[in-house]
């Protein structure tokens, strides 16, 4: 295996051969925009890693790594549709930068691309690619739309908000790794295994993304810092802090979560105070490091060298510590 930013430079340049400048222009041009907006490749570094892991070549895995990004960066520009952003990785988001309507096309065009990128591999190799392809997609749209539906329910559970970001956010990570597993032709075992790995990072990761929204510095997170309390996202630290609030200051979240002001900055200072001061944002943290822990754990039983899982562990515990 190599170091993570070898895979990083790899996939940049393989990204970067498939950026085509076709007409229209604008459908094509928001899609080159978002791909080469940055981002930290994280998906499609697992896919890369993980083939590696099961002793086959990274190039090989280099479509589905692909097919990964594209279609994670189509989630993102609907995304920032449906939560009214106006940043992504620093700079101005699609449907602000051009308008909705081309949000939405270019994510559905982008949508397609990724899917096509299977049609790369062998007829066995794409039918598992496309069948993981097509739960993992829709279970997306399922956690998406949860979270939306969560914005306006006042009795939003914890279990209920752990499903949704399993949909929206970890199965496509335990999907990347599984697809790495599936072009290196491993065992069903080991895809399972690989897999569950990923859907746990997964929920670490949305955790401190949730985390990193409310208490992220603005100058290094490159989205809009409180951007999930202006949208009364009902996120971990929202429902912890409910649950470990006196009744008084449980009732001024909760009316906080029902108003919509012009100028947000107030509701944002006041809700963050009330993550720090009910102890929710510190058992964000603790709900982090859990998840990243139980992870770790399916490693246990997974055949692969010694090496090999710390360098998965070295990756889990720097997700844990990312600022961005
Ligand atoms: C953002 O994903 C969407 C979530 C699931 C939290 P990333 O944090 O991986 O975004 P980029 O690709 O690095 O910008
Ligand atoms: C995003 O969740 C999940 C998907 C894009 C499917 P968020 O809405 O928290 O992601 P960010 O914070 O905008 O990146
Ligand atoms: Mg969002
Ligand atoms: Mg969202
Ligand atoms: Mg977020």
């Amino acid at each position: 295996m190599q170091n993570i930013s070898s895979y990083q430079d790899a996939f940049i340049d393989y990204l970067n051969a498939f950026i085509t400048h076709k007409e229209p222009s604008n459908l094509y041009e928001p899609i080159n925009y978002i791909l080469q907006l940055g981002g930290k490749r994280l998906r499609p570094v697992l896919t890369l890693m993980t083939a590696e892991i099961f002793d086959c070549n990274y190039k090989v895995a280099l479509d589905a790594a692909l097919s990964i990004e594209v279609f994670h960066n189509f989630s993102l520009v609907h995304d920032d549709i449906m939560d009214d952003a106006p940043l992504r990785r620093g700079q101005t988001t699609v449907h602000e930068k051009w308008d909705i309507n081309t949000g939405i096309l270019s994510g559905d065009a982008m949508l397609i691309k990724a899917y096509q990128l299977f049609e790369n591999y062998e007829p066995k190799q794409f039918q598992a690619l496309a069948k993981l392809f097509s739960k993992t997609a829709l279970e997306v749209c399922e956690g998406q739309q949860y979270d939306v539906d969560f914005e306006t329910r006042d009795d939003v559970t914890i279990d209920e908000y752990l499903k949704m970001i399993e949909y929206k956010t970890a199965v496509l990570v335990g999907a990347a790794m599984k697809m790495g597993a599936i072009v290196a032709n491993a065992s069903l075992d080991c895809q399972d295994s690989i897999y569950n790995f990923g859907k746990y990072l997964g929920i670490a990761f949305q955790l401190q993304d949730d985390y990193l929204d409310a208490f992220g510095d603005p100058k290094t997170f490159g989205k809009q810092v409180g951007g999930d309390i202006i949208e009364n996202k009902k996120t971990y630290l929202y429902l912890k802090a409910l649950e470990f609030s006196s009744q008084d200051d449980a009732l001024q979240l909760e009316h906080l979560y029902g108003v919509n002001p012009s100028d947000p900055s107030e509701k944002i200072e006041t809700v963050k105070q009330l993550f720090v001061s009910s102890g929710s944002a510190e058992a964000t943290k603790t709900e982090i490091e859990n998840y990243t822990k139980k992870a770790f754990s399916v490693l246990d039983s997974l055949k692969i060298s010694e090496a090999n899982k710390t360098a998965l562990k070295t990756f889990g515990n720097d997700l844990m510590n990312r600022n961005t």
